[in-house]
């Protein structure tokens, strides 16, 4: 392979469809969080999941600080959601209604269900690192909601059985 070619890799990696999540947490009373693909369900024994922010992210070292942090899976009527939480900087919550789970995080009304963690090990890994979260509390609010997909850098539906 010649000299490495990062929009190609980009594209190849979009065709990896994944839902959407915001991962939020709450520092000094003010609700933070960002819009995030990179989650995944990590271990049962002991419950743990995965979120990989970004180095350039201001808002995960708010996360890092409180300790904790909310995974919140959005439904397919939250691309709003999606965008305002995918903006750095400025008040992204007081557009959404939301609630506090058992970390303070806060969880967005309207989500399919979230993921309550304490951050339990944190990881370099390139312009990223890999957060490692132990689920202290979770729910599923919407048992007939769909997830927001997000699929070659657009945003789609989920068509199947559910
Ligand atoms: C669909 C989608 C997926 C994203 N996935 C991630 C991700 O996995 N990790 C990350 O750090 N940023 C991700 N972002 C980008 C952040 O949401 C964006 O950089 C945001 O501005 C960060 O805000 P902050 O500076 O408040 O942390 C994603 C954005 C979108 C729209």
């Amino acid at each position: 392979m010649g000299e490495f070619d990062d929009r190609a890799f980009r594209n190849a990696m979009g065709n990896f469809c994944t839902g959407v999540v915001v991962a939020t947490g709450m520092l000094d009373d003010a609700p933070v969080g960002f819009a995030a693909q990179s989650f995944v369900s990590l271990s049962l024994a002991p419950p743990l999941v995965a979120l990989c922010p970004g180095k350039n992210s201001t808002s995960w070292p708010k996360l890092r600080a409180s300790g904790s942090f909310c995974i919140n899976i959005l439904a397919a009527d939250q691309q709003p959601v999606c965008d305002a939480m995918a903006i750095s900087g400025g008040d992204k919550f007081s557009a959404f209604e939301w609630s506090t789970g058992v970390t303070g995080s806060p969880v967005l009304a309207g989500v399919l269900g979230y993921v309550d963690c304490d951050l339990e090990a944190e990881h370099d890994a390139g312009d990223h690192t890999i957060a490692v979260g132990r689920v202290r509390d979770f729910n599923v609010l919407q048992d007939n909601g769909t997830p927001l997909l997000f699929f070659r850098g657009g945003y789609g539906q989920f068509n199947g059985t559910a």
